[in-house]
């Protein structure tokens, strides 16, 4: 979900708004925005839907220049007018904006209830505007920390209160807090994105952490009252990196970068001399790489399958028994925690709870923890002991792309580094860098190819269910290109590994359930052979993957060679944008995608 917020001299709803647009990709079921009059009374428009359809409903003179507004991805009570944000106090006097869960919203409902406070909402989080409103604190700032004193849970929330026109209070615990530092104006977001067209100035507040944010100041402290620094740091992704650039879509756009995307986490970082890599953010040193045992790496949606990719590069390049799980999964299981395993968190926002809570479980336990990451300064970045950024710039489109493919190319330069620090031979380390070298040119030869892969997709839009299948390199690329397909285009699809078919998932082959097959040129090819052999026996389409044209398959996209290890990153681009042209046909909502959200700051 989003939070915006501004206090200065302007109108603050224009602001607002154009501030939720630019995080509508956090979620888009509701909207709302807040704003404190002159006198310091609150008005609040609220609407289920898209933030366009907020703005229609907002009344001409909407004036006030302090305000607050929030953009959700519904949690608790279905998207509605009533749930969307700003909720307010039984008088009308607080209104917040609330990212996160309250774990015992349900207790303190009940105990309001009990008092005789009446609810406009099914949300947990109006519990917490109540419990601001009634508390006899004579400040904002000891109204909200007190409320929060009770509140159990996970929140980044903004306050507004009629009788203190004059500020906006903050708090961040688990769900992301930005202040945007401007001149005689302030803002708030959960969410740089919703800042850069303002300021570059920004801090970020960490969990325990709170703020007042005046027209001219604003200060940090702890929950408990206590000053912390709050110096400034300056973002570094240009306003222009959050355009659409001519594209109709974010998620054309962003396909589009990746040569140069690919090109950026490779610069600065490859060592001719040593054919090897630098990785100056890592941490560890030659020794400690070498005494790594395994290597866990942590992640979700698209994050853990590129972990995927990931785990299989480290395997093959530095032989260091390696996997990738979901982050959520590894933390409700109570793993074993081994000192001598390197864990990896792997997120494209560095703000999935779910990866998040992991890396703090790990932490806890004393592990190693590095971070693969898109977001600088990200709360997964700043939690781990140090990584690898993935340097694909702002990726504003929900479903991920080139953040994808950039992670791979990250995770080739980690599996690189910590096989030429143990046995991986220069010859080697040669092979695997100019095959990274020539990754830009070959995306954008695979991008040259689009007119093509349009045409497949427009056929096979229209298939009532897909099969994806790959073996071992390719089996991370089936399931990375079945979940795009069923995030951008809602047509259903499973990703299987190609020797899995004939267990169980040959029953649903039929002409109308057509299988995407990733057969690359590699030692097993023969084996992926007969798999398209048992497809093709039950009457099933084909449409191959690979570096050459299948007979068999009723359609062959060809993608340049690479390294072996390296293919993957590349097989995996033109299924990108067949997931993008069959969304395209059926007339979806591509850059936001029915009941996703791009940042699930939420467990
Ligand atoms: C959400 C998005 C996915 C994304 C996943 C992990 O579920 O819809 O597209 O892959 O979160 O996000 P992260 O920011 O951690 O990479």
């Amino acid at each position: 979900c989003g939070i915006v917020g501004y206090i200065g001299k302007r109108d603050a709803a224009p602001l607002l708004l154009e501030g939720l647009q630019r995080l509508e990709y956090r979620g888009y079921d509701s909207a709302g925005v807040a704003v404190a009059g002159k006198s310091g009374a609150l008005r609040t428009v609220k609407a289920k839907g898209r933030v366009r359809e907020l703005d229609d409903r907002l009344p001409k003179r909407f004036t006030g220049t302090t305000g607050i507004a929030h953009t959700r991805w519904a949690t608790h009570g279905a998207p509605s007018d009533e749930n969307a944000h700003p909720h307010l106090d039984a008088e009308g006097q607080v209104a917040l904006v609330h990212n996160g869960i309250i774990d015992n919203a349900a207790d303190l409902r009940a105990k309001l209830v009990a008092d005789g406070v009446e609810f406009a909402s099914e949300t947990d989080s109006e519990v917490v505007a109540h419990l601001i409103g009634r508390s006899s604190a004579d400040t904002l700032e000891a109204k909200v920390r007190e409320a929060l004193a009770v509140v159990e849970g996970t929140y980044g929330i903004a306050v507004l209160h009629a009788a203190f026109p004059d500020r906006i209070v903050v708090a961040r615990n688990g769900s992301p807090v930005v202040l945007g530092i401007g001149e005689n104006e302030m803002f708030v977001a959960s969410d740089v994105a919703a800042l850069v067209r303002h300021t570059n100035q920004v801090v970020t507040l960490d969990d325990g952490e709170m703020a007042t944010l005046k027209a001219g100041e604003y200060r940090t402290y702890t929950t408990e009252g206590s000053r912390t620094s709050a110096a400034p740091t300056t973002i570094e992704w240009a306003a222009e990196s959050y355009d659409m650039a001519g594209h109709d879509t974010y998620m054309h756009k962003e396909i589009c970068e990746q040569p140069d995307a690919v090109d950026r986490v490779l610069r600065g970082r490859i060592d001719d001399r040593f054919a090897t890599v630098h990785l100056g953010g890592l941490g560890i040193d030659a020794r400690e790489a070498r005494g790594v045992r395994r290597v866990k790496i942590l992640g979700c949606g698209s994050a853990y399958h590129a972990g995927q990719i990931g785990a299989q590069m480290i395997e093959e390049l530095a032989r260091i028994p390696a996997d990738a799980e979901p982050a959520s999964e590894f933390r409700y299981r109570n793993p074993v925690v081994d000192p001598d395993t390197l864990y990896i968190a792997v997120s494209q926002s560095g703000e999935t709870y779910d990866t998040l809570a992991a890396v703090q479980e790990l932490k806890r336990k004393g592990a190693r923890v590095l971070g693969v990451v898109n977001v600088v300064g990200s709360a997964i970045a700043r939690e781990t002991d140090g990584g690898v950024y993935v340097h694909a710039g702002p990726e504003v489109c929900v479903v991920s792309t080139k953040c994808f493919t950039n992670t791979a190319v990250a995770f080739a330069l980690l599996a690189l580094h910590l096989g030429r620090v143990r046995d991986l031979s220069v010859a080697d380390g040669r092979r695997i860098i100019e095959g990274l070298r020539r990754l830009p040119e070959q995306i954008a030869e695979i991008l040259n190819g689009e007119d093509e892969i349009k045409r497949l997709a427009a056929r096979y839009a229209d298939a009532k269910s897909m099969m994806f299948v790959g073996r071992v390199r390719g089996y991370p690329v089936a399931r990375e290109a079945s979940l795009k397909l069923k995030e951008v285009s809602y047509v259903h699809a499973e990703a299987y590994p190609a020797s899995e078919l004939k267990h169980g998932p040959l029953a649903l082959i039929e002409p109308e359930v057509p299988s995407v097959a990733i057969i690359p040129d590699d030692e097993l090819l023969e084996k992926n052979r007969a798999t398209l052999e048992e497809i093709k026996a039950r009457s099933g389409r084909i449409l191959a993957v690979g570096h050459r044209v299948h007979e068999i398959a009723d359609d062959t996209v060809v993608v340049p060679r690479n390294e072996p290890e390296l293919d993957p990153i590349l097989l995996g681009v033109p299924l990108q944008l067949l997931a993008y042209h069959a969304a395209l046909a059926l007339g979806r909502d591509i850059d936001k995608p029915r009941n996703l959200a791009k940042s699930v700051t939420v467990e």
